[in-house]
């Protein structure tokens, strides 16, 4: 099953309407964002992907964020989110406490630890735990990226948007 992994977006409409184009043409079963969306109408731009969510230091109208997921028929899960998927433990969390994403990455439960925040993409095995950062589809200056996981071949791809 592929999924979209999405983070630090940081209200670039643009950026968020070609990576929701991309995630559909890439047939993603569903897209997980890392946080970062800032204001909640930029969730609302994430229509039929079936988005779910975590929140990010950024993320600051928690209430209309969720509401916001709601409405596109999403999820926004809380500050983590643990799932199960294709025998695969995985887990997402924003990353604005470092020593909290290094705990997450060593402890050893998780087969995939996914996380944003530092706009730097990442695809590397720590011990037996994969740790994906999908870098930030706002770009900043530089190049906005995205991600899509294969969860049977547990491979990544990033991808520009
Ligand atoms: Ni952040």
């Amino acid at each position: 099953m592929k999924i979209g992994i999405i983070s630090d977006t940081h209200d670039h409409h643009e950026n968020i309407l070609k990576s929701t184009e991309i995630f559909k043409q890439q047939g993603v079963a569903y897209v997980l964002h890392l946080g970062d969306y800032v204001n909640p109408n930029s969730v609302r731009l994430c229509q039929g992907l079936g988005m779910q969510g975590i929140f990010g230091n950024n993320d600051g109208d928690k209430f209309r964020l969720v509401s916001a997921f709601q409405a596109i028929g999403g999820e926004l899960k809380g500050d983590f989110h643990e799932f199960q998927q294709d025998g695969l433990k995985i887990a997402c969390y924003h990353g604005s406490e470092p020593q909290l994403k290094e705990a997450l990455i060593k402890c050893g439960t998780y087969d995939v630890v996914m996380y944003g925040h530092t706009h730097a993409c990442r695809n590397e095995k720590v011990g037996n735990t994969l740790v994906l950062n999908p870098g930030t589809a706002h770009g900043f200056g530089e190049k906005p990226t995205i991600m899509i996981f294969d969860t049977l071949t547990t491979q990544a791809k990033v991808l520009e948007i």
